[in-house]
């Protein structure tokens, strides 16, 4: 196991990526705190993983209110010592049908948790990481950055706030590496998630044909490459962008 007694934060964790990414890790030995906004998420992530990961804790939290996330994150450290991996996952994924039109408030509400929660959860975070001198910070961005996201509707905001975590994660990459910190980013492909769930199905033949590898994402797949760049293994690398997509982009 990858991650014995090391402790892993991750918000959005009862999402589709966040649960599979939790599963993983405490399938890992590590202890877990899941965060995230939707309570009654979070009760059924409880049921389900508790009875057999005793290192698996709950905490309610709106990424995008930086005084919850430094409490929030200040408890976990307090309570369990320290925090050695920290997940920003949370996002939302505006459904507007046209930008031009949107309340400017889709816009705010998108930057202020895509964006800002994962710089709040780092800010938050690296303060203990760098008394460790050491740690891991791997912010979820979106391919939507490399290829312009669903043209129109929230395609926009969604789009601006997931290439903002791409300049985010180099510069905090410059600015932790110092400290034994890497911050690296995984840009997913379009994958099954609650997310999706009322776009993917229907468009799901036809990416299949655009992506290489043949298939649209599951949540695993990104779980898979989070633990990677959380591990041992990936602790020469930093300020990186890894695009899970099956090749649907090169970078
Ligand atoms: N599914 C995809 O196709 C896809 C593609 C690229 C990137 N992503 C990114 O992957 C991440 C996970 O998405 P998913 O597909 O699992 O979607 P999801 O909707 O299943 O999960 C997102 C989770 O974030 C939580 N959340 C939303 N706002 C929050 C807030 N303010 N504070 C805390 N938690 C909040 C939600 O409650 C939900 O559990 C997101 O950042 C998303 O943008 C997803």
């Amino acid at each position: 196991m990858k991650f014995i007694d090391q402790v892993a934060f991750i918000t959005g964790a009862s999402g589709g990526i966040g649960r599979a990414t939790t599963e993983r890790f405490l399938k890992e030995g590590a202890i877990v705190i899941a965060a995230d906004l939707n309570a009654k998420m979070l009760d059924q992530l409880n049921r389900d993983f508790k009875p057999e990961y005793e290192n698996f804790s709950t905490t309610q939290l709106d990424v995008s209110e930086y005084n919850q996330v430094q409490q929030t994150i200040d408890k976990t450290i307090s309570t369990l010592g320290r925090l050695d991996i920290l997940v920003n996952n949370a996002g939302l994924s505006p459904k507007s049908k046209n930008w031009l039109e949107s309340d400017i408030e889709e816009w705010h509400n998108v930057i202020n948790i895509n964006l800002s929660g994962e710089y709040f959860c780092a800010r938050s975070a690296a303060k203990q990481m760098i008394k460790q001198n050491q740690g891991r910070i791997i912010n979820i961005s979106s391919s939507a950055w490399r290829h312009g996201g669903v043209a129109g509707g929230g395609g926009v905001s969604y789009t601006s706030s997931k290439a903002g975590v791409i300049g985010l994660t180099r510069s905090l990459a410059k600015s932790l590496g110092m400290h034994g910190i890497t911050v690296n980013a995984i840009a997913p492909g379009p994958t099954h998630s609650p997310m999706t769930t009322d776009w993917l199905p229907d468009r799901e033949d036809s990416l299949n044909e655009s992506i290489p590898l043949g298939r649209v994402g599951q949540p695993k797949d990104i779980a898979n490459a989070v633990c990677f760049l959380a591990s041992n293994e990936a602790s020469y690398i930093t300020g990186q962008c890894l695009d899970v997509n099956g090749g649907l982009t090169f970078s």
